[in-house]
């Protein structure tokens, strides 16, 4: 306990003195700044966060020389893994972050090579955000007209571009952070360090306007209301009915245990 109380003091100490809180005035030019980065500046992690940032930043520590294990995404598509070169979140994670969830990973994994990690991980309580489609390498808002997929007969094998994606916009700007912004530059740099206080506080900043587990599959996959509005983004009528029926959301819905089978007769219930 003493030694947890230290640790917190070291991290307050190490806030005020480090190279990315005074490296902040780099983002003066109010234009660049996106709804997350103004959050993670604004974040405050209490000590629970922050016992558990430490928690896995030395977990992370312990594991790296291990090649992370990676699930391929649903169809096992071939081509390139890489899915979201030019986000944020790349600086850290591998380019299919999911591998925990048996059950779920595969999809989400999936969603990544269209869904920036944003959509489904940043979503304040406190505002209404708007989506779109985005070009990562162009960056640019893309018309998403023809870019939907499902509810077509399509070779699975052939797989589809890892950009646009449909990413949260904020006030009509995306609401994320980019791999090419001083922001981002600055978090990676302190990310480097080897000091374990710098890392546990970087990473709890980063974390906490984000949500730990991400949404269910109804979030998006639901007749009566969707995050999404699957028409403006560019998905026809059958399309969208498509969306909500989908059997296999449908299907891990009815799952309510970890421990729980489903047949396959149940499936096509
Ligand atoms: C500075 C490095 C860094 C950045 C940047 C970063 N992460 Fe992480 N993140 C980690 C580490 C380390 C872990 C713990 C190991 C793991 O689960 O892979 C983690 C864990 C997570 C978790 C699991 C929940 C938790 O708290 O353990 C989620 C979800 C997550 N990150 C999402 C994101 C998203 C989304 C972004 C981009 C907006 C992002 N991360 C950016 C380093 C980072
Ligand atoms: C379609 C929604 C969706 C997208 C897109 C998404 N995630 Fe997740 N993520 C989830 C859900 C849901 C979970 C909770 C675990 C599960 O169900 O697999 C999760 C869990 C995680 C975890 C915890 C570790 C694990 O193995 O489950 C990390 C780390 C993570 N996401 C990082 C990311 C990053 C980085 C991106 C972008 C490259 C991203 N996620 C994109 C929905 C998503
Ligand atoms: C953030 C919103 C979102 C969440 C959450 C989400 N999906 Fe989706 N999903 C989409 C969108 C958008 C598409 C349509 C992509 C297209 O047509 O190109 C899609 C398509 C799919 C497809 C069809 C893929 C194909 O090529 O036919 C499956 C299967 C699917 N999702 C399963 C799931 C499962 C299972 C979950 C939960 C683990 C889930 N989705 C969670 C948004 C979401």
């Amino acid at each position: 306990m003493t030694k947890q109380l230290v640790f917190i003091t070291g991290i307050s100490l190490l806030f005020c003195s480090s190279a990315w809180a005074e490296s902040q005035p780099i983002a003066a030019n109010a234009q660049a700044i996106s709804l997350y980065q103004t959050r993670v500046e604004q974040a405050n992690p209490d000590k629970e966060a922050l016992s558990h940032s430490e928690k896995k930043v030395r977990e992370h520590q312990d594991t790296k020389i291990v090649e992370k294990f990676v699930v391929p995404n649903f169809h096992k598509q071939s081509g390139d893994l890489e899915t979201a070169p030019n986000s944020f979140c790349r600086n850290c994670h591998s380019p299919l972050p999911h591998s925990k969830q048996l059950r779920t990973r595969t999809f989400n994994n999936m969603h990544v090579r269209f869904i920036a990690c944003e959509t489904c991980h940043f979503r304040p309580k406190d505002i209404t955000l708007d989506y779109q489609w985005y070009d990562f390498e162009k960056n640019q808002t893309v018309d998403g007209k023809g870019l939907f997929r499902i509810g077509q007969e399509l070779d699975n094998a052939k797989q589809r571009p890892a950009n646009p994606k449909i990413v949260p916009y904020y006030q009509g700007r995306p609401a994320l952070a980019f791999k090419n912004q001083p922001f981002s530059n600055a978090v990676a740099e302190e990310w480097k360090k080897t000091d374990l206080h710098a890392k546990t506080l970087i990473r709890a900043k980063v974390h906490w306007p984000l949500e730990k587990k991400g949404p269910d599959c109804q979030t998006c996959h639901d007749e009566h209301k969707s995050l999404l509005n699957l028409t403006a983004l560019g998905a026809t009528k059958e399309q969208s009915l498509a969306m909500a029926k989908h059997i296999i959301p449908q299907f891990i819905r009815r799952y309510k245990k970890d421990d729980e089978h489903i047949t396959i007769r149940e499936m096509l219930q």
